[in-house]
């Protein structure tokens, strides 16, 4: 196993609620409400250890997963949470080698978990018409070690897209419908796509639009997480839930039929 090195990322960990996303270079010593940890003295250890704050406490070195790095990424728009972010990646098939359209960019929380899926030799094109909300996802692959895989354009994705061909498509921006037909023409026949609406009437606009341009295999869904409390004979459902993240709208483009003689 790979020792931690004054660059790797460690996830110091107490529990669900409790956890800092550090690494040795930039954060040498950890404060916390738990006491301090020196994180430096990780430096050539192995992951999985546990260690002791200032303050007596133990808390765990993990090594973070991609679910933990993009959770952890500056923020400078909402971004898509993983309950999410799993099913449209699955819905999608977005696997090592894809070339995948996205806009927009927002944060790259979404543009980090697909860069890190099609690498060695896939391709995530993600628009956003903000340079400065791009500037922040672009510091944020980077950190992740992932540019490679991810090629940022400045542009308004109503206009439509400079590339085409591809294999799926992630759709977040406020006007959805606005920019469905640029995604008809960026993607493949047959190819999916997803989007992503905070309200419902957002979602029916969006449906009607696609529907409209001869997508199929339309379908609306949330998924709603609720988390347990899970201790032997006295489990139950967490008090706590978030009630509320997105609506996801899937659907597959289709051959446009030959136009008449
Ligand atoms: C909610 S954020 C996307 C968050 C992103 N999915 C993530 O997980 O980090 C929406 C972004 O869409 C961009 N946007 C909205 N309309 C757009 C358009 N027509 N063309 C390009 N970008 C657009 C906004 O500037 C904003 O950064």
């Amino acid at each position: 196993m790979d020792r931690i090195a004054a660059d790797s990322y460690v996830l110091v960990y107490r529990d669900r609620r409790r956890r800092w996303l550090v690494r040795p270079k930039d954060t040498p010593k950890l404060h916390t409400h738990l006491g301090i940890l020196d994180v430096s003295a990780l430096v050539g250890q192995e992951f999985g250890a546990t260690v002791t704050t200032t303050l007596g406490d133990e808390l765990i070195i993990l090594e973070p997963t991609i679910e933990d790095l993009v959770m952890k990424l500056a923020r400078s728009t909402q971004v898509i949470y993983p309950k999410d972010l799993g099913l449209i990646m699955v819905k999608l098939g977005v696997h090592a080698g894809s070339r995948v359209i996205e806009t927009g960019t927002g944060s790259g929380a979404t543009t980090a978990l697909m860069a890190y899926l099609v690498q060695p030799t896939g391709m995530v094109y993600t628009y956003d018409f903000n340079p400065e909300f791009q500037d922040v996802a672009r510091k944020n692959i980077e950190r992740l070690g992932l540019s490679k895989f991810v090629t940022f354009k400045v542009g308004d994705s109503r206009l439509g897209f400079d590339e085409g061909g591809f294999d799926a498509g992630v759709l977040d921006v406020g006007d959805p419908w606005e920019v469905v037909q640029s995604m008809k023409k960026a993607l493949r026949p047959s190819a999916p796509m997803a989007a992503i609406t905070p309200t419902t009437n957002q979602a029916e606009k969006l449906v009607a639009k696609l529907k409209e341009e001869g997508f199929v295999a339309v379908e609306t869904l949330e998924i709603l997480l609720r988390h347990l409390e899970a201790r032997v004979g006295m489990t139950r459902p967490s008090n706590i839930m978030v009630g509320h993240t997105a609506y996801l709208t899937f659907g597959r483009t289709t051959r446009s039929p030959p136009a008449p003689s």
